[in-house]
C-alpha cells in the first residue's frame, strides 16, 4: 500500500488515474472531507491531515511500504512558508514514516533544487530532499523539470492571460530557456521507478526532449490554440514594483498574471538539463511539448 500526500493536486490527480488503472492500493492524504469523498470514489483509502501539522499524520503511516510525497507549493501565503511546507512538512512525514515503520520514501523535488539556490521555492526543496538522504529511509527523489498536461497551473495561468489580454506581457527578455515534460512522461517515469526497488538512493534529474525559451512557449501554446497576438516585453522591476506602468497595462486590458517576485525571478533564470535525461534514466523518449500542450489545451 502507497501512501500519497498532494494527491489532489496536478501531478496527484493523474498518478492516480495511472494507479488506478494497474489496481495498485493507495491511501492518500487529504486536507478536507470533501476531498476524502473524492479520492474514495476512485477506489482509494483517504485520511484527513496536513503534514504541517505533525499531530495530525500521527498512526496514518501503519501498514504501509512506500510514501509517495508530492506535496509543494510555489508562492507563499499568510503563515504558509516555503520553509513551513517543504522542510517542515517533510519532516513530520518522515518522522511519522519512521515512527510506523516505513522503508521506503519517494519525494518530487524540482529542477534547480539546490541548497545554496537564492530561490526559497529550490532551496527548501534542496533542505527536505537533506532530510530524507541522511533520515535511513530508502529512498528516491524526482527532481522534474515543468511538468504539462490537462489541469496543469502554467498552461491554465497562459490560457487566461492569451485568451483575455490584447498582447501577451512577457517579464523580461523572455529568452531563458525550461525544457517541460508531459505529465503523462512524469507518471510513466514514476511507475518505473515503483518497480525499480534496487534503484533506491537516485536522484534523478529530468525534463523534456527541447530546450525551450519562454518565448518559444508562448508562441506554440499560441499556434496551439489558434491566437496570434504580439509579445510585450515588459521589465521585470516594473512588473515587480506593480507601479504605474502595470497598472496602465491593467486599465488598458492588459492581464498580468498574480505572480510573486520569486517567480518572477524565476522566469528569467534558464531551468535545463540534458536533453536525453528520460532516455537515460527510465529508458524512453519523452512527448515533445507540442504533443503535451495540445492534450493541454
Ligand atoms: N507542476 C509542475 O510543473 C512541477 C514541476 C516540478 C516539480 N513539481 C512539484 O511536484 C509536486 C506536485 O505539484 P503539482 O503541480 O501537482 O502541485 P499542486 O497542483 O499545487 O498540488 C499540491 C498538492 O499538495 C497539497 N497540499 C498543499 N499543502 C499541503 C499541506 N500543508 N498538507 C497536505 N497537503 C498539502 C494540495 O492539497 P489541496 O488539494 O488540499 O490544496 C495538493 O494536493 C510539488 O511538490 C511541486 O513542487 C511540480
Amino acid at each position: 500500500m502507497l501512501f500519497i500526500t498532494g494527491a489532489t493536486g496536478f501531478v496527484g490527480s493523474h498518478l492516480l488515474k495511472a494507479l488506478q488503472k494497474d489496481a495498485v492500493e493507495a491511501r492518500c492524504l487529504v486536507r478536507t472531507e470533501e476531498k476524502a469523498k473524492a479520492v474514495q470514489s476512485l477506489g482509494f483509502d483517504a485520511v484527513i491531515g496536513d503534514i504541517t501539522d505533525r499531530e495530525s499524520l500521527t498512526g496514518k503511516l501503519k501498514g504501509i511500504e512506500l510514501v509517495v510525497h508530492l506535496v509543494g507549493i510555489i508562492q507563499e501565503g499568510s503563515g504558509i512558508t516555503f520553509n513551513r511546507v517543504h522542510v517542515e512538512g517533510t519532516e513530520n512525514l518522515i518522522n511519522e514514516a519512521l515512527s510506523a515503520g516505513v522503508k521506503n520514501f519517494f519525494y518530487q523535488s524540482a529542477l534547480g533544487a539546490d541548497l545554496e539556490s537564492p530561490f526559497k521555492y529550490l532551496k527548501t526543496k534542496a533542505e527536505a530532499e537533506e532530510l530524507l538522504k541522511i533520515s535511513g529511509l530508502n529512498f528516491w527523489i524526482f527532481r522534474p523539470s515543468l511538468i504539462i498536461g490537462p489541469g496543469d497551473g502554467f498552461t491554465e495561468n497562459i490560457k487566461e492571460l492569451l485568451r483575455l489580454s490584447p498582447v501577451v506581457p512577457v517579464p523580461g527578455s523572455g529568452n531563458a530557456k525550461f525544457q517541460p515534460l508531459s505529465i503523462d512522461d512524469w507518471v510513466r517515469a514514476f511507475m518505473k521507478t515503483l518497480k525499480n526497488s534496487s534503484s533506491s538512493g537516485t536522484i534523478y534529474e529530468f525534463g523534456g526532449p527541447e530546450h525551450l525559451t519562454y518565448n518559444e512557449i508562448l508562441q506554440i501554446i499560441m499556434k496551439e490554440m489558434g491566437i496570434k497576438k504580439p509579445l510585450v516585453h515588459i521589465p521585470v522591476g516594473i512588473v515587480k514594483a506593480g507601479i504605474p506602468l502595470t497598472y496602465l497595462f491593467r486599465k488598458l486590458g492588459v492581464k498580468i498574471p498574480p505572480v510573486s517576485a520569486e517567480q518572477l525571478n524565476l522566469l528569467q533564470k534558464n531551468n535545463i538539463t540534458d536533453i536525453d535525461s528520460m532516455e537515460k534514466h527510465f529508458g524512453f523518449k519523452p512527448e515533445s511539448f507540442e504533443t503535451a500542450i495540445k492534450k493541454a489545451i
